[in-house]
């Protein structure tokens, strides 16, 4: 079950790059697609566990480009794999807009052991 943690302003989640914030100890890229959803998924590339911060996120198709071997992750669609080399799927999260601190924050569902 997932246990849903803040992280940044909504406010702050742009669609031409991805915002990292670390949640639980795990690091969590934010973006925006073109109509204003925002999505949030692990920063680690299944393919060889390389960062995805600096990836190419298109707004558009919502798919995340990693910069190191090229592979396409839809992260609309539960972050499976459309072009490889990676074969496993991008870990992508549950979010939920909520006041925190008066600020229109983004909170991400993280799985918990129970
Ligand atoms: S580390 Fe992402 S495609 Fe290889």
């Amino acid at each position: 079950m997932s246990q849903f943690f803040a992280s940044l302003p909504a406010d702050e989640i742009g669609s031409a790059r991805p915002s990292q914030c670390s949640i639980d100890g795990l690091s969590v890229l934010l973006v925006r697609d073109s109509e204003g959803t925002i999505f949030a998924f692990e920063n680690n590339c299944s393919h060889a566990d390389k960062p995805l911060e600096k990836g190419v996120w298109n707004a558009q198709t919502r798919e995340i480009l990693c910069p190191f071997h090229k592979a396409v992750f839809e992260v609309a669609h539960a972050g499976r794999v459309r072009v490889g080399p990676a074969v496993v799927s991008l870990q992508v999260f549950p979010v939920q807009i909520r006041e925190h601190n008066g600020v229109p924050t983004v909170f991400v569902g993280i799985d918990g052991s129970d």
